[in-house]
């Protein structure tokens, strides 16, 4: 098992490029699939999950390739509409295949995704709109198939703004008959980017970015070029290493206006930020934290992203006060605060509430990344521990973040990164 070694206790500064955005470049790989013309996207971050995404599609019959920051689509050839199970299982996010598949091929097949270490995370909304756009759903022990000949646009109203639901049937949609509302929809810039992709490809979307989305079915998509958004997410992320470890560092390729509260909560605290333009932010560490205490609830965008949230805890940890913090997207997303505890961090924790004793001193040791941005979190807490902690599971946030201990160490941190 690999593991992350961070030897704690240096101040960051420098310069950081934030890279393009993870949770925007699955789905719009998977939207590929509805063109036979080419597809080039720019920005494309090199982590596993864009690798297992190329898999996927590869799978399906597309042709992928890679050059320095960009990949290349050809979905000609596309012919198979089941996922491998190996792949489905190692990443969940390969269900964003089913929309297009079944706007491209009428059929879709996936194995059950099942649970995943921050909850259940079932897909009943996907699918209750695959069967609103008029496509049948069978499921059993083994999978789900999902089949339509033709799908017909229809309102559909999400009980709650799911991000892969709202992308999922946004891209069936774009390729049925008439036109699609999406209410209750996720308003993420993730779905926006999709949605501006899709438009590229001839596609015609009103909406995205608000809770209602209109799309209007076409017969034929063409081939695009789009250059992915910023990682709002490794933004925050370096964010707040920053601001746990003391030092000024600026962010560039950061869309700072992605991540609403962030900033706020940061100059609250008693950091400085000091934004150029809408894409570049220095983020300084104050010498003396402002004594506040801070409650911090998740939500959908533009809420508090729950993908922050075990980062901020671990910059909370240095922040003295009594902090509190309620996940509200996912129903057990504090595993973290377990293992922060391992390294003498006072957390007190049920599935979906923590209480954040702020400003007490940490201890090196070895702790387990139980999902990618709980691996972020612990990186964060131990780049403010003297002496050394070891991270293990590494490959979970190497899913998420390309070359995390690299780009930490050209900022002066002690992070190296060993492979298993
Ligand atoms: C996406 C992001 C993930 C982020 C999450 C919330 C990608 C690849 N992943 O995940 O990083 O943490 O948004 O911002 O973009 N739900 C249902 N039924 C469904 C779908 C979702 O009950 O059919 C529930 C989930 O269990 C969860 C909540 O809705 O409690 C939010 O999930 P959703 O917004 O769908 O997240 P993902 O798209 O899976």
């Amino acid at each position: 098992m690999g593991e992350f070694v961070v030897r704690g206790g240096h101040r960051l500064d420098g310069t950081v490029r934030i890279n393009g955005a993870k949770n925007a470049v699955l789905p719009i790989m998977a939207a590929s699939l509805l063109t036979d013309g080419p597809v080039i996207l720019r920005d494309v971050p090199r982590i596993r999950d864009v690798a297992v995404m190329a898999d996927v599609l590869t799978a399906l019959g597309a042709i992928v390739e890679r050059t320095g920051q960009s990949l290349a689509i050809d979905a000609r050839g596309v012919d198979r509409f089941q996922v491998p199970e190996l792949l489905m299982q190692e990443m969940r996010a390969s269900i964003f295949v089913m929309g297009p598949l079944l706007g491209r091929l009428g059929r879709a097949a996936i194995v059950q995704p099942g649970g995943c270490a921050i909850g259940d995370r079932p897909i009943n909304l996907h699918l209750a709109g695959f069967q609103a756009l008029g496509a049948e759903v069978s499921e059993d022990a083994g999978g789900t198939l999902v089949v339509s000949p033709r799908l017909q646009g229809a309102e559909i109203h999400l009980s709650y703004p799911s991000v892969g639901a709202t992308e999922n049937l946004m891209m069936a949609a774009v390729m049925a008959d008439g036109e699609t509302r999406i209410r209750n929809a996720a308003m993420e810039p993730e779905v926006v980017d999709l949605a501006q992709f899709l438009e590229r490809m001839g596609a015609r979307i009103r909406g995205a970015g608000t809770p209602e989305i209109r799309v209007r079915g076409s017969a034929h998509l063409s081939g695009a070029d789009h250059t992915v958004i910023p990682d709002r997410i490794e933004s925050a992320t370096f964010a707040l290493a920053v601001a746990a470890s003391g030092g000024t560092v600026r962010l560039e390729n950061c869309l700072v206006d992605h991540l609403p509260g962030l900033w706020e909560y940061l100059r609250v605290l008693g950091c400085s930020t000091r934004f150029d333009d809408n894409d570049a932010v220095q983020v300084e560490c104050p010498s003396e934290y402002a004594p506040r205490a801070i409650s911090v609830y998740t939500g959908p965008y533009p809420g508090f992203a729950t993908d922050m949230q075990a980062q901020f805890m671990a910059f909370l940890l240095k922040v003295p006060g009594v902090h509190y913090i309620s996940e509200r997207v996912f129903e057990n997303r504090l595993g973290h605060a377990a293992e922060l505890r391992r390294l003498g961090a006072r957390i007190t924790a049920d599935q979906r509430v923590a209480m954040v004793y702020g400003g007490g001193l940490l201890h090196p040791g070895t702790v387990r990344a139980q999902d990618l941005r709980a691996g972020a979190g612990l990186i964060i807490a131990a780049l403010g521990i003297p002496g050394v902690t070891h991270i293990t599971n590494s490959a979970v946030i190497e899913r998420g973040y390309e070359n995390l201990a690299e780009r930490l160490a050209t900022l002066g941190a002690d992070v190296t990164c060993r492979e298993a």
